[in-house]
């Protein structure tokens, strides 16, 4: 199918998140959003509202997402809902033949993740996990550089969601916000994939590696109840709700290819934000906390010993092996939304939208595993941490895939022959 330069995209769910997606897609070139959908009226007409203020164009209201999806004029959806809201939106959105990108968050049931994967299939239309991650400027140098062979060969990858929510949680009835009902009724890894996107790009998930099994293990539940005590007062009706999330969940997950991978979800204490990426090789680390990392045999500083395995800090590898991508986009300028890395996951997603081809950088079989971490995790704390199995959404085929969509914002490689021109001092000027 030829390439559209124009597309039409309809934005459902217009909450905190949703509200900064549409406004960032509408800087994307040859994007405009015809529809907003929020089942809450003040939120679809604030969503109108971005449309007119970025654009001058009337954008049509919806507060059934249904009746958006039954328009004819739309290429695809951008979904910003709740967690248990996104696969039925993006399967409804698939079987109305538009492509869609979901925000993040994990699955409720391996089931819902098969829907994803058969629908996508079956109508040709492309199932993209919105991770933010993949695209950040850390994530994607550190990409560069593992596929230059500088850590060797991966062994151990390291990563987690680690943010004090503790308000946003505890005021989610006040705030009409998704989180709190999850962190009261379940337990387990509920936002896998900030660092597991990443990571399974490394390590060629779904491409000639899988994930096998997981195991999984909460603690306590503690942080919430002090929080709201503390600033909600002690007769304040959830103030000694037994939450059923521990505050540390922690799950192992073991790849074909003999990799594992440590992934923390830590919401509900005090901390600073961190994603604690970790990436280890057979020839060095890296590791987020502290921006540092170690290759082996790397020249020591002037006053080091050579036998002194000191860090050495990544800023300056992170210039020198930054991905072609970032190269490019510094210079253009960067937009905002969580350092640039929403502009560029949405720039992917329109330009998927444009190609019209059926694949996404990130695909279904990608959404489908890591958003199923979730829902495993949980039935492995319920199990006293037995390992379970990871379903190969695949099929098989993650031996011998059809070839990936090379270019700009592929995550298979850095194909730096798309940017050749562009990356030269030539091209810069
Ligand atoms: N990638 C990131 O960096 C990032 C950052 C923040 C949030 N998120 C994700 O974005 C999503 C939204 O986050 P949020 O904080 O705005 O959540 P939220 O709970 O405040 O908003 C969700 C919105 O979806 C609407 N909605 C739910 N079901 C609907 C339906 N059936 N039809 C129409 N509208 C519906 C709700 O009314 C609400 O306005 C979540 O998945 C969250 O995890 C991602």
């Amino acid at each position: 199918m030829a390439r559209k330069e124009n597309v039409k995209i309809g934005v459902i769910g217009i909450s905190g998140r949703g509200s900064g997606m549409l406004r960032e897609l509408l800087k994307v070139d040859g994007v405009t959003v015809p529809a907003v959908c929020d089942k809450y009226e003040d939120r679809a007409q604030n969503g109108v509202e971005i449309v007119k203020e970025e654009t001058g164009m009337d954008a049509e209201m919806y507060l059934d997402y249904k009746q958006l999806l039954a328009r004819d004029d739309l290429d695809a959806i951008l979904c910003c809902t709740t967690w248990i809201t996104h696969s039925r939106i993006a399967i409804d959105a698939m079987r109305a033949g538009k492509h869609v990108a979901i925000e993040v968050g994990g699955s409720a049931s391996v089931e819902e993740c098969w829907q994803m994967v058969r629908t996508s299939q079956d109508t040709g239309k492309f199932c993209m996990l919105l991770e933010n991650c993949c695209y950040d400027r850390a994530e994607m140098a550190l990409f560069n550089m593992e596929r230059q062979g500088l850590f060797g060969e991966v062994v151990h990858v390291q990563g987690g969601y680690q943010h004090d929510l503790r308000e946003e949680i505890s005021m989610g009835r006040e705030n009409r916000h998704g989180r709190l009902f999850n962190f009261q009724h379940r337990n387990g890894e509920l936002y896998p994939t900030h660092q597991l996107g990443p990571i399974s790009k490394l390590l060629s998930i779904n491409r000639g590696n899988r994930f096998v099994s997981l195991t999984s293990m909460a603690s306590k539940s503690r942080g919430l109840n002090e929080w709201i005590k503390k600033n909600k007062g002690e007769d304040y009706d959830i103030a000694n709700y037994n939450f059923n999330e521990g505050d540390i969940v922690t799950t192992m997950i073991k790849c074909a290819n003999g990799e594992t991978i440590l992934l923390t979800h830590d919401c509900s204490l005090p901390r600073p934000y961190s994603r604690g990426y970790r990436i280890q090789g057979t020839k060095g680390i890296y590791m987020e906390d502290g921006d540092q990392l170690y290759l082996d045999g790397m020249p020591a500083d002037d006053d080091t010993p050579s036998w002194d395995h000191s860090w050495k800090d990544f800023e300056p590898f992170m210039e020198q092996y930054e991905h072609p991508l970032w190269q490019k986009y510094s210079r253009e300028g960067i937009h905002a939304g969580h350092g640039g890395m929403d502009f560029l996951v949405l720039s992917a997603f329109a330009d998927a939208v444009k190609e019209n081809d059926g694949s996404s950088p990130i695909d279904v079989y990608d959404t489908a595993a890591w958003m199923a971490i979730t829902c495993l995790s949980e039935e492995s704390i319920a199990l006293g941490s037995q390992p379970v199995a990871v379903p190969d959404f695949t099929n098989g085929m993650w031996i011998d895939r059809e070839p990936y969509r090379r270019g700009v914002y592929c995550l298979e490689e850095v194909c730096n022959d798309f940017f050749k021109c562009e990356n030269t001092e030539e091209g810069k000027e």
